[in-house]
Order: structure tokens, then C-alpha cells, then sequence
């Protein structure tokens, strides 16, 4: 893929376009040895060496990043008045986006990349990507609620659910649980919990597919995929 030299620098988070700019002028950047003087010129990522002050930069066309979504902020690229989660992303790339969304008031594992083919794979309602949430209720869950979530349960008239999993942590006036489902229907889990008579008090996504939420994350922080991770998602 041929790409303008700044915005290749610019996409390896090595400067605005502005600063790069600045340092095309100082004779800084150089592609295949050779320096060059305009940032409109083009390099290839896979062929050519581009190097900034002599350090060489490889071109990643893809970027992956595991997400600990807090709560308060939407899972959007831009919106004019909320906070999304890429105003929390540090990379340059205009490309990203989330695979999929989780409400502004859920927390947990959120997938962002600009691989719009494996968003796809992961998404595709045909694929059944199991998501695996914690739940915290206000009511009760009980062995029957899960025995109806693994028989598919009845949501409404226009939704029945793919048989899930339901796991009791705590049963009570206010109830925990693990739930792991196969679809990402709008409002999925709150809407399931409501058809078991419970309100939703907090919620937290921890596994999609292969991809579990790593520990270290604190709301609101992210990291790389690691190439394990990586492959792990794109296995399911
Ligand atoms: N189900 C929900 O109800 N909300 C989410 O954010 C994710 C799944």
C-alpha cells in the first residue's frame, strides 16, 4: 500500500501532521535512504524503509487495542457531546472504531482496531461469539432463572435468546451472576435480566470469544493486543 509519507509517520504516532511536516523540512525523514522534501511524497508500506531521524519505522497496517470501557462514556468514534471511547485512544489513526457496543453505563472488555474484516467475523450474527458479562441485580436470580437462560430464554414477543449460560454467584434482594450469551441484540442483558423479574445495577463485560478482559486494565485504560491475544480472537 502506497501512503503519503506524513500521513505514514503520522499513523506510527510519531507527530501531528504539522510537526512532521516540520520535520520534512529539517531534513529528518528519509525513504529508502534517500531524504526527501515534501510530505506529499509516497512510500510503500511493505517495500520501502522510512526512516525518521535514523531510526527506521515499520508501517503496522492493522492496530488492535483491548479496551477496559468506563462507565460515562459512549462506544462511538465521535459524537459532538458525549465523551467516546476514542477520545481515550492515543493513536493518531482516524480509522479506529469499537467492534460492537456496550451501553455508556456498562464497563468492560471493548475491542478496538480498524480490521473491519474481523469486526465483521466477530460481529456477524451467524459467528454466535460468546460475551460473557458480570451482572449485578437488584432481585433475585435463582437455578430457574438459569435453567430458562439455557433453555433460550423468552424475552419478549420479538426476541427469544439463543440458549446462554447463567452463573449464580450471589442470590438475593440483590443478586450476582455470570452470564454468557451468543448475540449482541441492543440492551441484551439488561433485557434478559428484566425478563427474569431483576433489574440491572451494574454490568461489566469480561470475555468475547477467546478475549478475555486483562486484569491489569483499570477503567479506562487500554493496551495492544498481544500476537497471542490476537490469534486467540481470530480462532473463534
Ligand atoms: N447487554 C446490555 O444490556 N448492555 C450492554 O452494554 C451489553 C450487553
Amino acid at each position: 500500500m502506497k501512503l503519503r509519507i506524513d500521513k505514514f509517520l503520522a499513523d506510527m504516532g510519531q507527530g501531528s501532521r504539522s510537526e512532521i511536516k516540520e520535520y520534512i523540512r529539517k531534513g529528518l525523514v528519509s525513504v529508502n535512504g534517500a531524504v526527501i522534501k515534501s510530505p506529499s511524497e509516497k512510500a510503500d508500506t511493505e517495500l520501502d524503509t522510512v526512516s525518521l531521524n535514523g531510526v527506521k519505522i515499520e508501517y503496522a497496517v492493522f492496530e488492535y487495542y483491548v479496551m477496559n470501557k468506563p462507565a460515562g462514556v459512549i462506544s462511538a468514534t465521535e459524537d459532538s457531546r458525549e465523551k467516546t471511547v476514542l477520545d481515550l485512544i492515543k493513536s493518531r489513526r482516524e480509522d479506529l472504531f469499537p467492534v460492537g457496543r456496550l451501553d455508556k453505563d456498562t464497563e468492560g472488555l471493548l475491542l478496538i482496531t480498524n480490521d473491519g474484516q474481523l469486526a465483521h467475523e466477530l460481529l456477524s450474527p451467524r459467528r454466535h461469539v460468546d460475551k460473557t458479562y458480570f451482572v449485578r441485580t437488584k432481585g433475585k436470580l435463582s437455578n430457574e432463572h438459569a435453567g430458562l437462560i439455557a433453555g433460550g430464554l423468552r424475552v419478549d414477543e420479538e426476541f427469544t435468546a439463543l440458549p446462554g449460560r447463567l452463573e449464580i454467584i450471589k442470590s438475593g434482594e440483590e443478586s450476582e451472576a455470570f452470564i454468557t450469551v451468543h448475540e449482541g441484540k441492543f440492551h441484551q442483558v439488561k433485557r434478559m435480566m428484566e425478563a427474569c423479574g431483576c433489574s440491572v445495577t451494574y454490568l461489566k463485560r469480561i470475555s468475547m470469544g477467546g478475549l478475555k478482559l486483562p486484569k491489569e486494565l483499570e477503567p479506562g485504560e487500554y493496551r495492544a493486543l498481544t500476537p497471542p491475544e490476537l490469534s486467540d480472537l481470530k480462532k473463534k
